[in-house]
């Protein structure tokens, strides 16, 4: 019991055997009703503070979600799937990057997201963007960073902004707030906060076409990527097909460009690591259930092979 406890009893007690009703005391109190002063009074001076409080309130509404000025911005489109986050590099800066589970920032400067939540991306052939025939059938999804900015709603069939900003490099989970099936707590994400000049060459990095050229066991995954149907939703920029075509990126699963220069995958819920992604090839709805992804049947030797191709992909 603390000290306000005994205060609070002390004046309960004090009151009921002060003001207990005596014998022979039939009498109502004394009755008060209507005082018109103390009642415009007790209206005004709330209406007032809370009038005086509006103005500086309003105004940081306003403020918080105006989109920064254009020529100091980092724009980036945020797709919102089923259970995991695409980020897309826009203007001349962006260079057409895309990327899944971690965007990456420059420190001291505003990031525009601009967010949809879609089912699934198919851009026109040889185009990076989002195109035509992008389905919207998706649900609602919440773009939520605690240390970075309050949550947004992603909702399909429209287009949602919020205006990030690191102050300091380093690493921002990032978690979807609302939910929208089976793996929503595997839809995670990092926000990657880098130095300016870091930023830049990490970009120019992710603009890169992917390493083309494998040996081995990972020349075998790159082949296998192609006829056990990999290819028919994950796109590998700069893939070259076997009748020597550069393959279209479509859109449908996350971009693998740069697999292998993540740090997680699968909604950021997995480390890139050799044993995870065999296990993952093995089986995706057994370590996230709901996943578009099914189990492709593949042998253990297919596995391997494509894991060890993944793994190149930096
Ligand atoms: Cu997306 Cu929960």
């Amino acid at each position: 019991m603390c000290s306000s406890d005994l205060l609070v009893e002390g004046i309960l007690l004090f009151s009921v055997v002060r003001f207990r009703q005596r014998r022979r005391d039939d009498a109502l109190p004394k009755q008060v009703a209507g005082n018109t002063y103390l009642e415009i009074g007790w209206t005004l001076v709330p209406a007032m503070i809370l009038a005086f409080v509006a103005v500086p309130t309003v105004r940081t509404i306003f403020d918080l979600s105006a989109a920064p000025e254009e020529a100091e911005r980092l724009e980036v489109r945020v797709i919102a799937k089923q259970y995991w986050w695409e980020f897309e590099y826009l203007g001349d800066d962006g260079q057409g990057v895309v990327t899944a589970g971690e965007l990456h920032i420059p420190v001291d400067r505003p990031v525009f997201l601009q967010m949809e939540a879609l089912s699934a991306v198919v851009p026109d052939p040889g185009e990076v963007g989002v195109k035509e025939g992008a389905v919207a059938n998706g649900v609602i999804h919440s773009f939520w960073v605690p240390r970075l900015a309050g949550k947004q709603d992603v909702v399909p069939g429209h287009v949602r902004t919020l205006t990030i900003q690191a102050n300091e490099p380093g690493e921002y989970s990032g978690q979807c707030a609302e939910f929208c099936g089976l793996s929503h707590a595997r839809m995670r994400f990092t926000v990657v906060a880098h130095e300016p000049q870091e930023f830049q060459a990490w970009l120019e990095a992710q603009a890169q076409p992917a390493a083309g050229t494998q040996e081995g066991l990972a020349a075998e995954g790159r082949e296998l990527f192609e006829t056990e149907a990999c290819i028919t939703c994950h796109a590998i920029r700069g893939y070259q097909t076997a009748d020597g075509q550069e393959a279209a990126p479509i859109r449908i699963a996350p971009d693998l460009t740069h697999f292998a220069s993540r740090e997680r995958f699968a909604g950021a819920s997995f480390d890139v690591t050799e044993e995870n992604l065999k296990e993952w090839l093995d089986n995706p709805p057994a370590m996230k259930a709901g996943v578009q992804m099914p189990d492709l049947q593949l042998t253990e030797e297919q596995i391997d092979a494509l894991t060890a191709y993944l793994l190149t992909l930096e």
